[in-house]
């Protein structure tokens, strides 16, 4: 299983509504689908956690898919606090399991994928409620392998600024269930526009790189770090039989024209 995880594409129709994003971004993401592109094998499944679209209309999804359709191979959208529920149920028609929340589960070979919907309308934080983390747990009781897929981390970065606008509801909870499912599992999420790695409720947990704007190293532990114009950074799982090896991609972008 190969696992190609990018995040926060922030895709819009017209003039981006948040003020970092690249104003050519819809020219970045191609990019980043031409390296998954030509990659020595084509991955089993691309994940996208969250911000897919900039202002949720449903001419940005449209753009998503267009920018996205290179792609053969199944690619699977969980909701960010830039994304919009109704338009984006609509264009990415992945098996939604609930009528209000995008929740869903895949089973892409002996994988399956949950995706979790940490909106809170209105709202840059993130929130799980009871009804969608009873949701989760009654998934995750099965233990064939999974990988869950959320925007908002639930585990620290390093950062007071960024932690305080990550998942402020359901935290400890989520961490009880993770730690209590029985299967091997991952955890996939967005939101903070750099790519990191860490542990948390004794699982593998990542924050996946943004094609749309990406913070440089900066090891404040308050205020926001400078934006870099770097290489967008996403991440390859190779979920393989002797265990799980995680390769960072690099690919180099033209500098921003506002930098
Ligand atoms: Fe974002």
């Amino acid at each position: 299983m190969l696992i190609a995880h990018l995040s926060d594409l922030h895709l819009s129709a017209g003039p981006p509504e948040t003020a970092p994003v690249r104003p050519d971004v819809a020219w970045i993401v191609p990019l980043v689908v031409a390296d998954i592109l030509s990659l020595p094998r084509l991955p089993d499944v691309v994940v996208v956690t969250g911000d897919v679209a900039d202002g949720g209309s449903d001419a940005d999804y449209a753009l998503v898919r267009e920018v996205l359709s290179p792609l053969p191979v199944p690619v699977l959208v969980v909701p960010g606090n830039h994304d919009r529920r109704r338009p984006m149920r609509a264009a990415f028609p992945q098996g939604w399991a609930h009528p209000e929340f995008l929740l869903s589960e895949t089973v892409i070979g002996r994988t399956r994928f949950i995706g979790l919907d940490s909106q809170l309308p209105g709202r840059v934080e993130g929130s799980l409620c009871r009804e969608r983390l009873d949701w989760l747990e009654e998934r995750l009781a099965d233990p064939t392998p999974a990988v869950v897929l959320l925007h908002h981390p639930p585990f620290p970065s390093g950062n007071r600024d960024w932690d305080a606008t990550a998942l402020i509801e359901g935290r400890g909870r989520l961490e009880a269930i993770l730690r209590a499912a029985p299967g091997p599992l991952r955890l996939l999420c967005g939101h903070v526009h750099q790519c990191y790695h860490t542990v948390w409720a004794g699982r593998y947990a990542a924050v996946g790189g943004s094609p749309a704007f990406q913070y440089a190293l900066d090891f404040e532990p308050e205020g926001e770090p400078p934006l870099t114009d770097g290489p967008v950074i996403y991440s390859l799982h190779h979920l393989h039989s002797d265990g799980v090896a995680v390769h960072p991609r690099a690919v180099p972008v033209p500098p921003r024209p506002d930098l």
